[in-house]
């Protein structure tokens, strides 16, 4: 269906794609995995037409084609959809989808008939979209659904999808899955990027491995597994576990009692207590939505509890601001890196010491900022956090989400924090990375920080967290020892079955 042959392009100095050569079978799903900035998305938006190569050939259906720009792609039945959504919140889901694929003046479409065919589109494949509904009222998952209908509505045959499901709960990825297959079904051919070896497992037909810029591996996804992929992607054997040895836990660090959060609905957080003592990772295992994240935004201050009390070494912060809390040792990675952890626009200069930048050493006593010092913050975090690429003038939003969470990470670990409070942290990270930011977090640990940690990825909560706690709507319904709790058992109580 799609042949890329031999495609070359580069970004000033950095060569995106060297020789890159890939060949998609109509009617299956093909994965293309590689580390961050392993050339992915930039061999797939030339597909796309979103960048012209420098040299090589694109062929569909075994034919030469010129892709000059999307518009050519769209008339060749490509579509894609992009890892950050670009759709307008404040208009429905029936006017973005006709918003560019119609010609004419937006106030002449025919939006009872645009309605009448996303319905239908969306009733095919078990989507649940109501065209009618505003974008703001829908969830990242339902949004998704609305950038696939999108390409859909515009007739396309092939779809790429660039990490669709770094955005998902794991409840979202096993719906989000099945409707893939439907298209599949259906005689689609789908290209997506994801980061997950268990994903690419369990959807793919064959699978392409990239790394620098090139392609070094093609393989089927029957005859290869998890440990051979991860060799190949990151050139040298990867420990798909986690190793540590046992905890020492001292004091208590964060005593947690009574507390309840208000949320949308009744209380988020209802009546929970529980510590954190310095040298453990106590994890929070939950479905996504049971009030891990109300939680975690009042204990790191951004939220005012409605009763109960949290106390740091002892001291009632209950009603203390962010940050105050963080002058006294509380450093938050927060679960939505956009909307929380940087400043997009900023460089990653700013937004090393965003959180500090009022206080010495960043702020000099007379109010200015200290270039010097920055320079070395910035700097420490790049190296002891491989930040790449390794620029502190380059924008926050250029760098690739593992990267951003990174930084992030580094910025928050640069304040020696005695309570971590951490979400999600391998959320849409390589594996590489992830190696990386599990071992980071197991040295904080030992160091005698104590350590919070929500992730709705089971293995990954269970495999930090020397002690478990289980949330259910906004309770803890239960403590386990990581080591010996099944996962079944764990998901029982998560699901309260
Ligand atoms: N628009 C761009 N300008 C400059 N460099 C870019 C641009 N897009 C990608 N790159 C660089 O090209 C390389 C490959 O990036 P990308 O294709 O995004 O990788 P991946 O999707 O595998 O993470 C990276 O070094 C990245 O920094
Ligand atoms: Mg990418």
């Amino acid at each position: 269906m799609l042949e890329l042959k031999n495609i070359t392009k580069t970004f000033g100095d950095v060569t995106a794609n060297n020789d890159v050569s890939i060949s998609v079978t109509k009617g299956t799903i093909h994965a293309i995995v590689g580390e961050n900035g392993a050339g992915k998305s930039t061999v797939m938006r030339i597909a796309y037409g979103f960048y012209n190569a420098d040299s090589g050939e694109i062929y569909v259906d075994g034919n030469e084609v010129n892709i000059r720009g999307p518009h050519d792609a769209i008339a060749l039945g490509i579509g894609m959809v992009h890892q950050h959504f670009m759709l307008v919140d404040t208009m429905t889901v029936a006017e973005n989808i006709v918003l560019g694929a119609e010609t004419g003046s937006p106030i002449n479409l025919d939006l009872d008939k645009a309605n009448k065919e996303i319905k239908a589109l969306s009733d095919e494949l078990k989507l649940n979209i109501n065209p009618t509904a505003y974008i703001e009222d829908l969830s990242v998952g339902q949004q998704q659904r609305v950038e696939l209908l999108k390409a859909l509505y515009r007739k396309a045959e092939l779809l790429i999808l660039d990490e669709p499901t770094a955005v998902l709960s794991p409840q979202e990825v096993d719906e989000f899955f099945a409707i893939l297959r439907r298209m599949k079904e259906q005689g689609r051919t789908i290209i997506i990027i994801t980061h997950k070896l268990d994903e690419v497992l369990a959807i793919s037909d064959d699978v392409t491995v990239m790394r620098d810029g090139k392609v070094v591996g093609n393989v089927k996804t029957s005859e290869t597994n998890a440990k051979d992929l991860a060799r190949m992607i990151v050139g040298r054997d990867v420990l798909l576990r986690v190793e540590k040895t046992d905890a020492h836990p001292k004091d208590a660090v964060l005593s947690v009692s009574g507390l309840s959060v208000p949320g949308k609905h009744g209380l988020a957080v209802d009546d929970v207590s529980f510590d954190v003592r310095a040298g453990e990772i106590v994890g929070i295992a939950g479905i996504e939505g049971n009030g891990q994240t109300e939680l975690i935004e009042a204990l790191s201050g951004l939220t005012k509890p409605s009763g109960g009390t949290i106390a740091l070494n002892g001291v009632n912060v209950t009603s203390t601001t962010a940050r105050k809390l963080k002058e006294m040792g509380v450093a938050h990675i927060p679960e939505d890196r956009h909307k929380r952890g940087l400043l997009l626009r900023s460089d990653l200069a700013e937004n090393s010491v965003l959180g500090v930048h009022y206080r010495p050493p960043i702020a000099t006593s007379g109010g200015f900022m200290n270039s010097g010092a920055i320079n070395t913050r910035v700097g420490d975090i790049i190296q002891n956090f491989d930040v790449r690429p390794p620029n502190p003038a380059l924008p926050a939003r250029s760098l690739s989400g593992g990267n951003q969470q990174k930084l992030i990470i580094g910025r928050e670990f640069e304040l020696n924090p005695q309570l971590l409070l951490v979400s999600q942290p391998t959320r849409g990270v390589d594996i590489g990375a992830i190696e990386f930011i599990h071992r980071k977090l197991i040295a904080l640990r030992d160091s005698g920080s104590a350590v919070l940690l929500v992730s709705a990825e089971l293995e990954e909560v269970t495999a930090l967290a020397d002690r478990l706690l289980v949330i259910r709507e906004g309770k803890i319904v239960g403590e386990v020892d990581p080591k010996t709790a099944s996962t079944e058992d764990i998901g029982l109580m998560m699901t309260g079955g």
